[in-house]
């Protein structure tokens, strides 16, 4: 007995020496044609369908989802995520279906999974699979409109997918060398008008050229974070970015929303002409008035409220960098309550565009 335990002592310490000589030879096939042996492939999702369970237990789901980030969300989706997991109308690519595991059609799938542990796979991506992580770590919200989107996904046809993803044009190519092929990639969410698809998609129609393009080049560089930005300033030659600034700029900003004549646009006024100076609450307009005090202090006039709401509430938890000017909002957004944040989005989406 005690000869036995000695040899599977001995042959427990060498046994990593072994695996380690097999698979210096060349032993374990890496090739993703031959599929995984049946026991790797269960053990592989019986890991990934439990650490995505036991994650998602600290994520903490919004109580409804945003379905307004929908329309941007499905424009990510044709960029970041079609490409592997196919989309309505558009099956999975041959590149795709030879990958290791193959990335399932979501529509398939997606209601298998709560909407916390769809939330934790889309930011976190699945290692050694090839399913990538959020581009931006830095906020959730995208994430839950990308959430949102996956919802919606199984009942969606491919009419209504083409128009969310791509609006009036064709797909535009992955890369865009020419000039109107960048414009393409905007305007399937930004529109043609520049007035945008979404209350969380912001109106670049007459927005200032400056602010315009250091926006760009923030998203570019990775400055100011956003999954959903970041994608299409990649795919664009960067020498464009200075023409498709001064082609939005030069748009009509048109009034989209009715001006609201809540209690809130009163209380928000009340903020934006004067701030509350005992709560270190400066007053917006001593930036955001209409002049050219400075060309990178942006307008803020008929944007929409959604999206208003959202920056502040991004600068005020200190994740929304941009211009080398972004600082002053972030100080100025530290003390706003959530209320405060609702009564100013209010006011400066209810106010009509001044050109
Ligand atoms: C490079 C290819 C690739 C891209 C791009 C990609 N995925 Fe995936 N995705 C995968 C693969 C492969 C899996 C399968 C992982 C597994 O089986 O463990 C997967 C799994 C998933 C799952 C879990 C589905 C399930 O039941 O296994 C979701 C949800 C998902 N991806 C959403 C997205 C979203 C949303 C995007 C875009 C933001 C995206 N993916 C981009 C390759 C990709
Ligand atoms: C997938 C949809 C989508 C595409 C494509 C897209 N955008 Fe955007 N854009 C957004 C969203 C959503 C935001 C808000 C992002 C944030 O929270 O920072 C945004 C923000 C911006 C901003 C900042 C505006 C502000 O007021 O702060 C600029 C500038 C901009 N986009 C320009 C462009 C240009 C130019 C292109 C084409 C190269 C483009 N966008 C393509 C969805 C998109
Ligand atoms: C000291 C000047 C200053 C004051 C005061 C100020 N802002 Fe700003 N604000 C800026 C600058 C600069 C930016 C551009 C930040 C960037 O992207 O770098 C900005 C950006 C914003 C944005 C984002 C707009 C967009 O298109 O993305 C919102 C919303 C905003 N401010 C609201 C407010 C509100 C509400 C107040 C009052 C509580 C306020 N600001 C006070 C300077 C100021």
């Amino acid at each position: 007995m005690h000869v036995r335990w000695k040899h599977l002592a001995v042959g427990l310490a060498i046994l990593p020496i072994v695996v380690l000589f097999a698979t210096w030879i060349g032993f374990f096939n890496v090739g993703a044609s031959s599929g995984h042996w049946r026991i790797t492939e269960w053990f592989l999702h019986f890991a990934m369908r439990s650490a995505v369970r036991t994650y998602a237990l600290a994520v903490d789901a919004p109580e409804r989802l945003p379905d307004n980030g929908i329309p941007p969300a499905a424009g990510h989706f044709a960029r970041g995520c079609a490409t592997c997991h196919g989309a309505p109308g558009e099956p999975r690519s041959p590149a795709a279906l030879a990958m290791l595991p193959r990335p399932p059609d979501l529509s398939a799938v997606v209601e298998q999974w709560e909407d916390a542990e769809l939330f934790r796979i889309v930011k976190h991506g699945v290692r050694f699979t090839g399913m990538p992580a959020w581009p931006t770590q830095a906020r959730d919200d995208e994430i839950w409109s990308m959430v949102a989107f996956l919802r919606k996904l199984p009942a969606m046809d491919a009419a209504t997918y083409r128009l969310l993803a791509y609006r009036e044009r064709p797909q535009p190519p992955m890369h865009a060398f020419r000039f109107e092929d960048a414009l393409a990639e905007c305007t399937r969410c930004h529109g043609t008008g520049g007035m945008g698809f979404s209350p969380l998609t912001p109106v670049l129609a007459g927005q200032k050229e400056a602010y315009l393009l250091e926006s760009l080049n923030a998203y570019l560089e990775g400055r100011r974070p956003s999954g959903m930005m970041q994608l299409p300033v990649q795919s664009v030659d960067p020498g464009h970015l200075s023409a498709l600034a001064s082609h939005f700029a030069a748009l009509k900003r048109n009034a989209v929303v009715q001006p609201l004549k809540d209690d809130r646009v009163g209380q928000g006024e009340q903020i934006a002409q004067h701030g509350r100076p005992a709560q270190k609450v400066p007053a917006c307009l001593g930036c955001h008035q209409n002049s050219q005090r400075n060309p990178s202090y942006p307008r803020l006039d008929g944007q929409p409220e959604a999206f208003l709401a959202a920056q502040l509430k991004l600068f005020r938890e200190g994740s929304r960098s941009g211009t080398p000017f972004s600082h002053l909002m972030e100080k100025a957004a530290e003390y706003l309550s959530d209320a405060d944040i609702e009564n100013v989005s209010a006011y400066f989406s209810s106010l009509p565009p001044e050109d």
